[in-house]
């Protein structure tokens, strides 16, 4: 709800309010971000003065605003600042204008209240699932001696206790401006004690969480390799230095946007704090003819006095309903097997044939051909740009593969890696100007191969035309857009040498063109994005993809800590999962499959192995998952998600009616017997049936230990010994309990207890490292 009184605003959202108003220089300043305030609604209710900060004089050396005025914009909350006018800390705004000046003055013009949100012309962002579910707040500001306006969108989405901002910055004046920096957001709160917790790390390890204590000296998440990155992603929360999972006060921010985004925060000496975030103005620079504008990205923000928990659930509300749209938005997807770590680029017909009758046999639904399908593609110095098949591979092509896939009752589904070309490839050989380079200076390679240029209209068609071939071969079901390398020799040829700033994000606005078009013409495809695995995990990508590859690293106990990581910001519903070999082929580490399941089933589930190669016991145990993910599917992919401890997650389906939760192990430690889980979410009013899948334990495990109970001797990895373990199983443990929601999530369950080094039975909980249990919790009528 947006309520305007003189020339205060009050966006108020389910649980929070974000408070607003222009003071008598016009300037618009903040007032609050938090918790709900009251409309006023008395003549001589006082709330916005209850709001507004107090001043009489002036302070120490700071500067006034005009002669005539004690606003010393140093020392308050302001909706967006500039250069020039006497605020020192960082500002949203810099422009230069056609005499060489950088001081900005933004003051009030006008509002309006929105009913539907504006659609960015250039940019994704959020959208009303129906109508009536948000609405926006159109603030214009004009800049006092220029004809240049500044107009500030706010998107307010009250169920999801979220409100989003942008920028557009129109130049109305006869001269050209350059715009140096403009950020989406600024918000100054009053008082300091905030940390920033942020989400970074590199290729194979997403998402890995760290704090940072908010004082004088800037925190900074940003990036500068041209993607959202797996360096830091543009996901932060803001919160005071004593919130934690489960309370305390903190916001959450994130941008939709791929590329270079910058977010920071600061407190200044007069004890406030303030936060920024947008595209990041390092190299960047926009010109403004007259009569041009510039949009920003939308940046989506959150508060919750309900901890980490409470912003994680609002985020991921928010992009489940407001972000993620078409066809797969609320369709189960399907479970797929990747051909990737099977057989990484060494494939023929025959094998991946082979592969997709497995997975059938398994209850797999989707089979995809990655990387190595098209011509001359052996390894990854060639190819990239000829999207044609590879004859050699695929002799009958494409289609035949297609449809022999379906034949097996299997959807089909290919690679594409569009934004890039090789060198060795007949593309570069016919347009190397097609290759983002600058002329007469070597270029860097990443995994021996280049950008294509996307601030080129002809390369944007190009790519359409490319992708449009590949997607309309007739079978294709789902495509993994794939992107390699992050970017160097950021340079555009069609752009004059006065605007080489503004390449970066140009090739932004061409990707974003290319991605609303194929996902507009093949409405049926299912799209997933990849970078490496989680270069570019971000709302922007999710605005066309429903789903990405959240990380090369398939390792189950990694993953536990990449998946928590992007649950802070993200739904599960967007994070791909495969259970894959092992030795795992990042780690050569050994999980059980049980757990490579358990934790892969808490993101969309997908398979990427060769099930041809795994033994008999194992690829029942495969079966059996699939069957068991089908039945649960609709829990894990449309619950809500909760950290519940540092070894456990749980999802709750949004009736409460059923829910799963996973426990796991890092390293076991002998004569630790006992352990307890708690639930989060359930319905205090509802009983339960909680139960596991009981587990059958080879031997093998238990090495010569097995001679404790064993009548003969049994001599480990022997004939004796395999024999053994292929007929005999020995029983897990049973959990099944009736109990209700508030027993559950008041007392908790206390399991069965493990194993530690001193005896076994049935009722022995086997712990080992790496072990993990999913307990199934089903209300009862
Ligand atoms: C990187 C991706 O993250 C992998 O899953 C795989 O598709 C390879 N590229 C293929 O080259």
């Amino acid at each position: 709800m947006i309520i305007k009184q003189a020339e205060n605003f009050i966006l108020s959202t389910a649980r929070t309010s974000y408070v607003l108003g222009v003071n008598k220089e016009g300037v618009l300043e903040h007032m609050h971000y938090g918790g709900k305030v009251s409309e006023p609604k008395r003549d001589d209710d006082d709330t916005f003065r209850c709001m507004q900060e107090k001043v009489s004089h002036m302070k120490g050396n700071t500067i006034c605003y005009t002669k005539d005025s004690l606003f010393q914009p140093e020392d308050q909350l302001l909706e967006i600042s500039s250069l020039g006018k006497g605020d020192y800390r960082e500002p949203f705004i810099i422009i230069e204008y056609a005499d060489g000046s950088k001081t900005s003055d933004f003051v009030y013009s006008d509002s309006k209240v929105l009913e539907t949100p504006v659609f960015m012309k250039t940019l994704p962002s959020s959208y009303s699932e129906k109508e009536g579910d948000s609405e926006t707040l159109l603030i214009t500001l004009k800049e006092k001696e220029k004809d240049v306006y500044l107009d500030l969108y706010y998107t307010v989405y009250p169920e999801c206790d979220v409100i989003t901002r942008r920028a557009v910055v129109r130049n109305a004046s006869k001269e050209k401006i350059k715009l140096l920096k403009l950020m989406s957001l600024q918000l100054d709160l009053d008082d300091t004690g905030y940390k920033m917790v942020s989400f970074g790390g590199a290729w194979a390890r997403e998402m890995h969480i760290s704090e940072t204590l908010i004082d004088h000296a800037s925190v900074i998440n940003s990036t500068n390799c041209g993607v959202s990155s797996s360096r830091s992603n543009p996901f932060v929360m803001i919160a005071k230095e004593k919130t934690n999972e489960y309370s305390g006060d903190g916001y959450g921010f994130n941008l939709v946007y791929s590329g270079n985004h910058y977010e920071s925060a600061c407190v200044n000496g007069f004890f406030k704090t303030r936060i920024l975030q947008g595209i990041n103005s390092e190299g960047f620079a926009w010109i403004l003819d007259s009569n041009e504008e510039f949009e920003t990205p939308e940046s989506v923000m959150t508060f919750s006095s309900d901890g980490y928990r409470g912003i994680s659930l609002n985020m991921q509300r928010f992009v489940k309903k407001h972000i993620v749209r078409g066809k797969y938005k609320y369709e189960k997807r399907p479970i797929l097997l990747n051909s990737w770590e099977a057989c990484y680029f060494d494939i023929s017909e025959s094998k991946l044939l082979s592969l997709a009758k497995k997975g059938k046999e398994a209850g797999i639904e989707l089979f995809v051909m990655d990387d190595g399908w098209f011509k001359g593609r052996n390894n990854d110095t060639s190819s990239l740009g000829d999207w044609v098949v590879d004859e050699k591979k695929l002799p009958r092509g494409v289609e035949s593969l297609a449809g022999k896939v379906h034949d097996l009752g299997l959807d089909f589904g290919i690679w594409v890696e569009p934004e890039m070309v090789n060198e060795d490839s007949d593309l570069y050989r016919a347009h190397p100007e097609y290759a983002m380079t600058i002329p007469g200076r070597e270029n860097a390679l990443g995994r021996n191969q280049m950008i294509l240029d996307l601030t080129n209209p002809q390369v944007v068609e190009y790519v359409k035309n490319a992708m449009r071939h590949v997607f309309s071969i007739k079978g294709i079901n789902y495509v993994k857009w794939d992107m390699n390398r992050t970017f160097t020799d950021v340079y555009s040829k069609v752009l004059d040498a006065t605007r080489q700033g503004e390449a970066m994000h140009r090739y932004y606005i061409g990707l974003y063109d290319i991605m609303k078009t194929l996902t507009s013409e093949f409405p049926d495809i299912l799209f997933e994005g990849c970078a490496s695995g989680g270069n570019r995990f971000d709302l922007g990508i999710l605005s066309y993809f429903p789903q990405i590859w959240a990380s090369d690293d398939t390792d189950a106990s990694e993953r536990t800590d990449i998946q928590t990581g992007y649950s802070y910001g993200y739904p599960m519903s967007t994070v791909t999962a495969h259970v894959s070999a092992c030795p795992n082929h990042q780690t050569l580490r050994v999980t059980p499959i049980e757990t490579r399941f358990n934790i892969a089933s808490f993101g969309v589930l997908g398979y990427e192995l060769n099930l041809n190669e795994v033994t008999g016991e194992e690829f029942e145990k495969v079966k059996a998952q699939i069957e068991t993910y089908k039945e649960w599917r609709d829990v894990f992919f449309g619950g809500d998600f909760y950290r519940v401890e540092d070894d456990q997650w749980m999802v709750v389906s949004p009736d409460k009616k059923k829910a799963v939760t996973v426990v796991w192990n890092k390293l076991c430690a002998p004569n630790a017997f006992y352990k307890k889980i708690r639930t989060v979410g359930l319905d205090e009013n509802t009983d339960y049936h909680v139960f596991n899948v009981q587990l059958k334990h080879n031997i093998k495990q238990f090495g010569g230990l097995i001679n404790q109970v064993s009548p003969i001797h049994i001599k480990q990895d022997s004939f004796v010994q395999n024999t053994i373990a292929r007929f005999y199983k020995m029983n897990g443990e049973v959990e099944d309990y009736i109990v209700s929601g508030t027993t559950l999530n008041n007392a908790g369950l206390k399991l069965t207890q493990a194993f530690g080094g001193t005896g076994y039975n049935d009722d022995t909980r086997l712990f080992q490292d790496f072990a993990s249990r999913m307990y199934f919790i089903e209300a009862i009528n």
